[in-house]
């Protein structure tokens, strides 16, 4: 339980699912992590829960002054880091002809723009040797009803990894994309599907699923674990934690 003693994890979108799944794991394995979200209140609860030593910093990843503001705060507290995971996301299900410019802005600021200039600030401040973990989906490679804006944002993620998986080569900091099928968070009731409508939508996903379930952030956090802690070979993957979705 000590795989990450001593080292200094930020994770976007900590507060809630998957990011507070990942930072509670991580925390048990001894790193001080720091979190981000806009829900102050949420935020405060999910330190209190994590524990040993976190913390939080509020702001919205689509501000760019935001990832500016947080790279700040990190550098004059721990002058580096160690691991970054790029995670906050937005989803809103519709059909590309329902799309609206706000919406089609919103899900390109947060999910794209906000990976790209979190990485873009704090990047220089991760010690050489971390690691990046950004959080993609399903989507980006598997074709989905009404998907098809949150499909190109996270997309991208595949090219941004890459990418910096070679500029980040120098400082032998590791990059890699999680990528989760449908996971039990939060996020199922932001999808813009009715409260009636939710139960069946879950349990569609669920008979998609070999698992014949859907995933549990617990499970999703192991696999970020892995990422970052013994993975130490493992650079450039999309590494896909969906029970098997993307087969069938
Ligand atoms: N759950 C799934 O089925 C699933 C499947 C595939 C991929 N993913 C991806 O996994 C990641 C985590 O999602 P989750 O399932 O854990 O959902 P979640 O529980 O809704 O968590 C989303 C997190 O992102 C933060 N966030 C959203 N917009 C933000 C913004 N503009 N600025 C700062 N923080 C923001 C939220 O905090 P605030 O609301 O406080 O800002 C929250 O902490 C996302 O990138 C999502 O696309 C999830």
């Amino acid at each position: 339980m000590n795989s990450m003693k001593g080292k200094v994890a930020v994770i976007t979108g900590g507060n809630s699912g998957i990011g507070k799944a990942t930072a509670i794991r991580f925390a048990k394995e001894g790193a001080e992590v720091v979190i981000t979200g806009r829900r102050q209140s949420v935020l405060d609860d999910a330190v209190h829960e994590i524990g040993y030593g976190a913390s939080s910093v509020v702001g919205d990843v689509a501000d760019i002054g935001f990832h500016r503001r947080l790279a700040n705060e990190l550098s004059e507290r721990f002058g580096k880091i160690d691991v970054y995971m790029a995670n906050a996301g937005i989803i809103n299900l519709a059909p590309s002809a329902e799309v609206s410019e706000e919406e089609y802005d919103a899900h390109f600021s947060v999910n794209a723009r906000g990976v790209f200039f979190g990485v873009q600030s704090v990047g220089p401040l991760i010690r050489d040797g971390g690691s990046i973990i950004v959080t993609s989906s399903l989507a980006a490679t598997k074709v989905l009803p009404s998907h098809t804006l949150y499909a190109g944002t996270k997309a991208a993620m595949a090219a941004f990894a890459r990418n910096w998986a070679i500029e980040f080569r120098e400082r032998r900091i590791r990059v890699n994309i999680l990528s989760p099928g449908p996971v039990e968070t939060e996020i199922l009731g932001k999808l813009g599907i009715s409260e009636a409508d939710r139960p069946g939508l879950e349990q569609h996903m669920a008979n998609l699923i070999p698992a014949g379930r859907l995933g549990r952030p617990e499970e999703l956090a192991e696999a970020a674990l892995f990422l970052t802690s013994a993975g130490t070979f493992v650079n450039g993957i999309e590494l896909h934690v969906d029970g098997g979705m993307s087969l069938i």
